[in-house]
């Protein structure tokens, strides 16, 4: 059996989604699954744009062999040389022995590495700007140097205006029958997992995820293919739009991380929420970071505009687990957002002083003062009326 999806009249999507596999790239969690995308573009010649993972190798190559309906593809063009895609580039090139790679030289040196050599004349190096034509399709292919890897190009298609935009504009979550975003539901579910990855895997990369983006912007890009996740037709303004804000560092609303131990510092930040809430501030959560996994609690970082983090000291630091996310946060960059601290101490708090220090550089302004709460938040009211009405007032 072979289940591949026309995506249009000569492009054929292989991909296939991995829903057994618990954790993408070995450490974020993908409850629902991911797909590994691939296609293949038919034309005079055909070029295949990236394998896929070995989670999905049988069905990639049913899927391969269908599309091709016994032929061979001339070219086999490969966005990065992450294994997630790259894992069955070797199996093709020995079952294909005619098929060429096209890939940037960065990408050439990681073939070899990761499959040992590839004879020179098996490959076609390009740079930024260059070309391949196919027949009645013109491929023209743009670097993206370190989104995410450092090797990465796009391809877009500049006879129907499909940007092949590697890793960038995917998602987590497997396909559900729908090949295209426009024809399944795209709530606000789809944009949160969407930026999860997003800020777990490309978000410390804002700058060159920009540059991305102003290359994207001089083309007339009608459809976007990326790795992972379904193909986008309709909202393409809007997922331009969400990206520059995301690498930009701009979010909205109002998160609270609270790390607590035996939950006093909880009751300091459930009652610091609800001063935010009758001080008409809508958009605001409270995460404990000991209940949510890290991806998650990286993508609540990504999506908000103020942070305040409320932590128990601990062994004169900062409770583990918000330092492991303070940690990832600056591992992440992530950078440009207003902050606000509470720290609970019962002997000696040391929870701002290390919190403040672990972030230092990142270009944070801290709103209001830091409250020091000991042991229990009884008696802490005021301080954290005030940290509501400074937050309130630049909300
Ligand atoms: C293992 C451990 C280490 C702690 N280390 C410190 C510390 O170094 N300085 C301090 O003032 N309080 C320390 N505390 C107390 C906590 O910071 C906090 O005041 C107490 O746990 C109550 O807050 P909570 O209910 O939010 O956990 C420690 C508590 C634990 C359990
Ligand atoms: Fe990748
Ligand atoms: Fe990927």
């Amino acid at each position: 059996m072979h289940i591949t999806q026309s995506v249009t009249e000569d492009l054929i999507y292989l991909g296939a989604s991995d829903r057994r596999g618990r954790l993408f790239e070995n450490v974020y969690p993908i409850p629902e699954g991911v797909s590994y995308n691939s296609y293949l573009l038919k034309d005079e010649k055909t070029a295949l744009l990236d394998t896929a993972d070995k989670a999905v190798s049988e069905r990639f190559w049913a899927n391969l062999k269908a599309a091709l309906g016994g032929g061979a593809p001339d070219w086999l063009i490969i966005s990065h040389m992450e294994p997630d895609h790259a894992a069955n580039i070797a199996a093709v090139l020995a079952h294909y022995p005619e098929t060429r790679v096209l890939c940037t030289a960065g990408a050439s040196r990681m073939l070899d590495q990761f499959f040992g050599p590839v004879p020179a004349e098996r490959k076609q190096i390009v740079k930024e700007g260059e070309t391949l034509c196919l027949g009645r399709h013109t491929l023209r292919f743009f670097t993206a140097p370190m989104v995410h890897w450092p090797e990465v190009m796009v391809t877009f298609d500049e006879t129907d205006g499909t940007l092949f935009s590697a890793d960038a504009f995917g998602t987590f979550g497997a396909l559900n029958g729908a090949l295209f975003a426009d024809e399944a539901e795209t709530g606000a579910h789809e944009w949160a997992e969407m930026l999860r990855y997003y800020a777990n895997i490309v978000g410390k990369y804002g700058a060159q995820v920009q540059a991305l983006l102003k290359k994207a912007a001089g083309l007339p890009v009608r459809m976007i293919c990326p790795l992972h996740g379904p193909v986008r037709r309709k909202e393409i303004p809007e997922l331009l739009s969400r990206y520059d804000r995301w690498s930009r560092g701009e979010g909205e609303g109002v998160v609270i991380f609270c790390g607590t131990i035996y939950g006093h510092t909880q009751d300091a930040a459930d009652y610091l929420a609800v001063q935010l809430n009758r001080r008409g501030v809508t958009n605001v959560r409270v995460h404990d970071v000991s209940a949510r996994e890290p991806s998650f609690l990286l993508a609540e970082a990504w999506r908000c505009g103020t942070a305040v983090f409320a932590s128990s000291s601990y062994n004169a630091g900062v409770f583990v687990n918000m330092e492991n996310l303070l940690h990832d946060l600056k591992a992440h960059d992530w950078k440009n957002r207003k902050v606000a601290y509470i720290e609970n101490g019962t002997w000696a708090p040391s929870a701002a002083r290390t919190m403040k220090a672990i972030l230092e550089g990142q270009n944070l302004t801290e709103i209001g003062s830091t409250v020091t709460i000991r042991s229990s938040a009884d008696g802490s009211e005021a301080a954290l009326d005030a940290l509501a009405d400074a937050i309130a007032a630049e909300a």
